[in-house]
C-alpha cells in the first residue's frame, strides 16, 4: 500500500468529472489520501479537455505552475490524463519534461499500475491507445454526496466537423445495462437519491450491443428501489426517438429536462456542420417533445462564428432560438481544432465579428431565459437540497427536477432532502423562493 496524498484538478465535461471519480477511486484503494492543496501532494494528475482552445491554454497553465512544485519536490509524480494527453500523446511531455506520465482517455484503468511503474523505474510513461473494451468494477471515490454520474456509453461516432471528441474519445462502446444498472443499485446503497446517466449522445446507447436502447435502459433505471430523480445528458437531435419521449412521460423519476444541443439555426450551417438533422426535423422533435411533456425544460448548446457564417445565418439562429424558447443555452465561439474538417474551411469568420455575434445571441436568449423563469412566480416546485449555496451558508441551493437552480433560506430540513419551495423571486439564471410547509 502507499500513503502518499494525491490532488486530481478535472476541466471539460462531465464525462471527466466521471472518468477522475474513478481515478480517485483507484488512487484511495492503494492507500493514497486526497489532499486540496496541490502544493502538499506526492502525486498530482491533470485530467484535461481539448473541446475549445481556451480549455487546452488553462492547461498549460497549470502545467507551467507544477513545474515549480517539481523542482522543489523531486518525488512528486505529475501525470496528464483525459482528451488532452490523447491528442497530444508525447507531444506534451516534449513541451514539458516534468511531465511522468500521459494517461489516454481508454486508460483510466491503468493509473495505479503507472503509477507504481514510474515509482520503481522513474522512467516517463505515455499510454493512449483507445481500445473498445470497457473496464468495468473499478473502485469510485465519488464527489457528490446525493447525486451520481454514472457513464452508461464512451466515444462518438458522430464527426460533427468542428468537434475533437470523437478523435480524441474513440468509438461509441455501450456499457451493458447490467453493468449500468449494477453501479445505480450501488450508488442508492451508497445513499445516493440521483443519478446523471451520461454519454456525448446518450440517444445511441445499446446500437453497438443491442441487449437494450436509451429507452429500454431509462426505464430498468427508473425502477431501480430508492431512487428519487434519474437524469440523462447529452440527447442528439437525430435520434431522440418517440419511444424515448413516452418512455420520460411515462417514467416515475425521470426527470422532464431535455439538453437538445441545436448547435446552429440555419440548414447550410448544419449540413456543413454534419450534424444530420435540418431545422425542420429539429423542430418537429421538439413539437413531440412539448406535446408529450408540457411542464419539461429545454436547453440547448450553440456555436457562432462557424466557418462561412453569414448575417443571413446568424439572423436564422436569433430567430430560431426566438421560436424554440430555450429554458437555457450554453453560446460557444467557434474555436478550430486542428485535425478536424471544419479547421480547414475556408472563410474562418473573424475574431471581432464572432464576438459581436456571440454578444448578441447570449443577451436574446438572456431574454427569454428570464421571460420563462418569471412564468414560475408562485409556482411551489419540488426541489432536492443540495448544499448552502456559494455565496451565503444560510441559504440552500437545490434544483427543480427540470433541472433550475432554486435558493431558498435554511429552515429544518437537511441536505439530500427533497421539499416543496415556492418561488417568489424569478431571476435569468435561478430561481429563489421558500418552503412551504
Ligand atoms: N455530444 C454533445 C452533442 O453532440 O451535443 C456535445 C459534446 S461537446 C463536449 C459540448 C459542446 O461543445 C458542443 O455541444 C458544442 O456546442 C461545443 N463545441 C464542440 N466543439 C467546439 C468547437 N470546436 N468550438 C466551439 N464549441 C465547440
Ligand atoms: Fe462532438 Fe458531435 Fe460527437 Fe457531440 S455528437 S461529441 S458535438 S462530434
Ligand atoms: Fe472536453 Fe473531452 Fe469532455 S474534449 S468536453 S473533456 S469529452
Amino acid at each position: 500500500m502507499s500513503t502518499g496524498r494525491y490532488k486530481i484538478l478535472v476541466y471539460g465535461c462531465q464525462m471527466n468529472i466521471a472518468d477522475a471519480e474513478r481515478m480517485e477511486g483507484q488512487l484511495q484503494s492503494v492507500g493514497y489520501t486526497r489532499t486540496e492543496e496541490t502544493a502538499d501532494a506526492d502525486v498530482i494528475l491533470i485530467n484535461t479537455c481539448c473541446v475549445r482552445e481556451s480549455a487546452e491554454d488553462k492547461v498549460y497553465g497549470k502545467i507551467g505552475e507544477i513545474k515549480k512544485l517539481k523542482e522543489r519536490n523531486p518525488h512528486l509524480i505529475f501525470g496528464i490524463a483525459g482528451c488532452m494527453a490523447q491528442k497530444e500523446g508525447d507531444n506534451l511531455m516534449q513541451r514539458a519534461p516534468h511531465i511522468d506520465f500521459v494517461l489516454g482517455t481508454g486508460k483510466v484503468q491503468e493509473l495505479t499500475r503507472i503509477i507504481a511503474e514510474i515509482r520503481a523505474e522513474h522512467s516517463p510513461v505515455v499510454d493512449t491507445v483507445i481500445g473498445n473494451t470497457i473496464a468495468e468494477n473499478l473502485p469510485i471515490a465519488r464527489g457528490g454526496k446525493f447525486s451520481a454520474w454514472v457513464p452508461i456509453m464512451y466515444g462518438c461516432n458522430n464527426f460533427c466537423t468542428f468537434c475533437i471528441v470523437p478523435y480524441v474519445r474513440g468509438r461509441e462502446r455501450s456499457r451493458t445495462p447490467e453493468d449500468v444498472v449494477a453501479e445505480v443499485r450501488r450508488a442508492v446503497a451508497e445513499g445516493y437519491t440521483e443519478v446523471t446517466l451520461l454519454g456525448q449522445n446518450v440517444n445511441s446507447y445499446g446500437k453497438d450491443h443491442k441487449a437494450a436502447d436509451f429507452a429500454d435502459l431509462l426505464r430498468m433505471v427508473d425502477e431501480v428501489e430508492g431512487i428519487r430523480r434519474v437524469r440523462f445528458m447529452t440527447s442528439h437531435p437525430k435520434d431522440i426517438s418517440d419511444k424515448l419521449i413516452d418512455t420520460i412521460r411515462n417514467g416515475r423519476h425521470l426527470c422532464e429536462h431535455i439538453h437538445l444541443p441545436v448547435q446552429y439555426g440555419s440548414n447550410r450551417i448544419l449540413k456543413a456542420m454534419n450534424r444530420v438533422y435540418t431545422v425542420e426535423s429539429y423542430r418537429e422533435r421538439v413539437r413531440r417533445v412539448r406535446e408529450a411533456l408540457p411542464e419539461a425544460s429545454l436547453t440547448t448548446d450553440l456555436i457562432v462564428g462557424f466557418p462561412g457564417e453569414t448575417e443571413e445565418d446568424f439572423a436564422a439562429t436569433l430567430d430560431f432560438l426566438r421560436e424554440i424558447r430555450y429554458d437555457s443555452a450554453y453560446t460557444f465561439l467557434y474555436s478550430k481544432r486542428s485535425g478536424t474538417p471544419a479547421a480547414t474551411m475556408a472563410n474562418q469568420v473573424a475574431d471581432d465579428v464572432k464576438h459581436a455575434r456571440l454578444n448578441r445571441l447570449m443577451e436574446e436568449q438572456n431574454a427569454i431565459s428570464r421571460a420563462i423563469n418569471e412564468r414560475l412566480m408562485g409556482a411551489e416546485l419540488e426541489i432536492m437540497v443540495e448544499g448552502a449555496s456559494k455565496n451565503d451558508p444560510r441559504v440552500w441551493s437545490g434544483r427543480t427536477r427540470t433541472n433550475k437552480i432554486v435558493l431558498f433560506p435554511h429552515g429544518a430540513e437537511r441536505e439530500g432532502d427533497f421539499v416543496r419551495v415556492k418561488i417568489n423571486q424569478p431571476q435569468t439564471w435561478l430561481l429563489k423562493g421558500e418552503v412551504v410547509s
